[in-house]
């Protein structure tokens, strides 16, 4: 997971743990060989069930742009489709524009925010004071 720096913090092994026994369902890992090429972490809300929040997602460097990242969400959003959710949703940097432009090639939608950086639009303090974000979401209707 470190490799998605500086975009993608790592979280501490207890972490990682818990979303392996509680939540592995969600948080698929793809491999290559013995390689991990890439994971994603999401969790279906508990205050809203329709929606599923996706964390993180990491490519290995060495296999980006050919496709890991879209495989691992559409293994997501199938198992969101399973359980009748409405939505997967996710936020990102402004300024990552790799993330950008996977998130919109796979359908999801920048939601409008309240300013526009570098035509992202971008939602002041979605995360905590100081931390903006976009915010897109996948409809899954
Ligand atoms: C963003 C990231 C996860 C994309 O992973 P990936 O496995 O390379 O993406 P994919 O190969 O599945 O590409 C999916 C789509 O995104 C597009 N895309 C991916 N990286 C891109 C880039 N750098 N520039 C432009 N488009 C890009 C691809 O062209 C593809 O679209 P297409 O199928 O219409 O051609 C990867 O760059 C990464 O791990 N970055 C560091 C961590 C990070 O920023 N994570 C997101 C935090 S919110």
């Amino acid at each position: 997971m470190e490799l998605g720096a500086p975009y993608v913090r790592v979280r501490t092994g207890s972490d990682y743990w818990l979303y392996a026994r509680l939540f592995s369902s969600s948080c698929p890992v793809g491999l290559v060989g013995d390689q991990v090429a890439g994971a994603v972490i999401a969790f279906r809300s508990q205050d809203d069930p329709s929606d599923v929040y996706v964390q993180d997602v990491v490519t290995h460097p060495d296999h980006r742009g050919r496709g890991v990242a879209r495989k691992l969400l559409t293994a997501v959003r199938n198992r969101a489709t399973e359980w009748g959710c409405a939505q997967l949703y996710l936020t990102s940097e402004p300024e990552n524009t790799a993330a950008h432009a996977a998130w919109t090639s796979m359908g999801f939608v920048n939601l409008d925010g309240d300013i526009l950086v570098d035509e992202v639009s971008v939602t002041r303090d979605f995360k905590g004071p100081g931390k903006d974000r976009a915010v897109y979401a996948l409809n899954l209707g």
